[in-house]
């Protein structure tokens, strides 16, 4: 399974590849929690990490993830690549094919991931492109399975920016695991219909659902999981203004969070903007997991590379 095949999105996992990739993060994380960091299934393994926009949470642990199964993590901004002076992306790719075992990037345009793996004789991984953001929807749901047991028959709800990259990745995770997701946003900022009929084709065949609604305090009444992130990603300065009058009624805080049910938990991929798209009380209160979350994503990263290239 996944062995030899990219991952830029969510969808190039079948629902069974994505429950597998959970399980075995989970086993990960528990085997690191009892002392065995290192799982050397990718020894003498080589893989690229490329970056053309800042990352923290990405960055580090996709290092340690190569790292603790034993392989060599090599990263590289962009600029500091040819590809910074003007190389062709395909060239880029095949060089790169012939020294290491998987390439992975997080780029402004989701084109240039796929132009990546059309020419790479190696996986490419979605490291976060404006389209999505795959390794986070993964952590995600492992996170929601961690805390809530199942994302079956659960209330996922996402407030803010539908075409969000964060957004379209948990939507198809979610549908895929028969989650009932929600996405709460104004009408201009609605998913991407290609994405919208994915996670209907999901939800049809896992008993979940999947919905978009205007107003947010509908949204989240009786939700399980409330998820948000940044009104304004990565590489949309320009339309920052605009983007922040169109979700000025979408805030994440306490009063909506009281919608939701009781032990309702909230979520956010982080860096958040506190008092914009959540409030402090919200991100630092009973109801956030965002560390928890945060942390997952080494274990889940661990787990996906070991199906696409362990030994
Ligand atoms: N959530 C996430 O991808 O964070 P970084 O931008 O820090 O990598
Ligand atoms: N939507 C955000 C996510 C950051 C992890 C962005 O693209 O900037």
């Amino acid at each position: 399974m996944l062995r030899g095949r990219d991952l830029l999105s969510v969808a190039d996992l079948s629902p069974e590849e994505l429950r597998q990739v959970v399980a075995l993060a989970q086993e990960m994380k528990r085997r690191r929690y009892a002392g065995e960091r290192v799982i050397p299934l990718l020894r003498g393994k080589t893989v690229a990490l490329i970056f053309q926009k800042p990352s923290t949470r990405t960055r580090v642990s996709m290092e340690v993830a190569v790292l603790e199964l034993g392989g060599f993590p090599l990263t590289f901004n962009w600029s500091e690549l040819q590809l910074g002076r003007g190389e062709p992306i395909k060239d880029t790719a095949r060089v790169l094919s012939r020294y290491v075992d998987a390439i992975a990037a997080r780029v402004y345009r989701h084109g240039d991931l796929e132009e990546m793996a059309k020419y790479a004789d190696v996986p490419v991984i979605n490291l976060l492109s404006d389209r999505e953001h795959p390794l986070q929807a993964i952590a995600d749901v492992m996170t929601i399975v961690e805390k809530k047991g199942r994302v079956e028959g659960l209330k996922v709800v996402f407030v803010g920016d539908g075409r969000d990259n964060v957004a379209h990745s948990l939507i198809l995770a979610v549908t895929m695991l028969g989650g009932n997701m929600v996405v709460a946003s104004p009408r201009e900022l609605r998913p991407d219909p290609a994405i919208m009929k994915l996670a209907e084709e999901y939800a049809a065949a896992s008993g979940g659902s999947i919905e978009v609604v205007e107003d947010p305090r509908e949204a989240v009444r009786g939700a399980d999981v409330v998820y948000t992130d940044v009104w304004v990603s990565m590489g949309e300065e320009e339309v920052a203004e605009r983007k922040r009058s169109l979700l000025r009624g979408y805030q994440v805080n306490a009063e909506l969070m009281r919608l939701a049910k009781r032990d309702a938990i909230f979520m956010h991929c982080l860096p958040a903007r506190r008092g914009e798209e959540v409030t402090e009380d919200v991100l630092e209160g009973p109801w956030s997991v965002v560390w928890d979350q945060a942390e997952n994503r080494l274990h889940a990263q661990k787990a996906v590379l070991a199906f696409m290239l362990g030994g």
